[in-house]
């Protein structure tokens, strides 16, 4: 029996708690668990680029004192030759201990849970889902308010082709927590947290759109503004200053967060 992490709806509320508590303690010390997965291997297979989480689970694996195989662009692998993701899957397991695998269409790790021994962490499918990025919007936002519940959230940007938004709300919404749906900009509801994506024009997508001084004016002093990364032009570089902006303390946290995901496949 292996335990995936397909979707976030793979953790209940005491499997999330864990991982807070783990955090934590490792932000105090992060070399305490330099040996925690001395004799593992983690591969990353990556279909779609990434620099974020292919860095942060490699960086976390070193950390953590095992080793990585990356495959961080499937052209230069059998894939280029035809291989399907199933017999990739199955190969990959024969080398690691641990897959951590981006793919192009949704339901893609799914299909490689059924087939693999080891397991699988998706770190994202086409539109579906990217549960370890809502596992650290989530410390994120436990972090900044102490809590997740009561909050006002809304998500700006491509929330059909977002896969970021898909998982975070999954779990938003067990947590009743209040939602706004707005087209215009120009009328931001009042919120706790802005979640920006930006638009995704490698699924078709099209259009753009920025917030400006006037749209940053219209937010609460104690809101936040988050965003997964990588963004185009949604968020000016000149925002970058503001104590409101935590788009680099999310990154942060995906480094810690996803050691603590690691550190359950001890
Ligand atoms: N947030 C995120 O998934 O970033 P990358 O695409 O760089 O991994």
């Amino acid at each position: 029996m292996v335990d995936h992490l397909v979707s976030i709806e793979n953790l209940v509320q005491d499997d999330i708690d864990i991982l807070f508590y783990r955090v934590q303690d490792i932000k105090h010390g992060l070399n305490k668990f330099k040996n925690h997965l001395h004799d593992k291997i983690l591969a990353n297979l990556f279909y779609e680029p990434s620099t974020r989480t292919s860095s942060s689970f490699a960086a976390a694996m070193y950390r953590l004192g095992g080793n990585v195989i990356s495959i961080n662009d499937v052209n230069y692998s059998s894939v280029s030759k035809g291989e399907n993701l199933e017999d990739t899957i199955r190969t990959m397991g024969c080398y690691s201990d641990i897959i951590v695998l981006r793919s192009r269409t949704s339901g893609d790790a799914h299909i490689a849970a059924s087939v693999s021994e080891v397991p699988i962490i998706n770190a994202g499918d086409g539109t579906g889902e990217h549960p370890t990025q809502t596992l650290l919007d989530l410390y994120t936002i436990q972090e900044n308010f102490g809590r997740i519940k009561d909050l006002t959230i809304t998500f700006v940007g491509d929330i059909v082709n977002g896969r970021t938004v898909h998982s975070l709300s999954k779990v938003l919404k067990n947590c009743q927590v209040n939602y706004c749906d707005t087209y215009d900009l120009d009328k931001l509801p009042k919120s706790d947290v802005y979640y920006l994506t930006r638009v995704q024009k490698e699924r078709g997508s099209k259009g753009s759109y920025q917030l400006t001084k006037e749209h940053v004016e219209q937010m609460p002093e104690d809101c936040i503004v988050m965003h997964p990364f990588p963004r185009n032009n949604e968020i000016p570089k000149w925002f970058d200053d503001d104590p409101r902006a935590k788009y680099f303390e999310q990154m942060k946290n995906g480094l810690y967060m996803r050691m603590a995901i690691l550190m359950s496949y001890k």
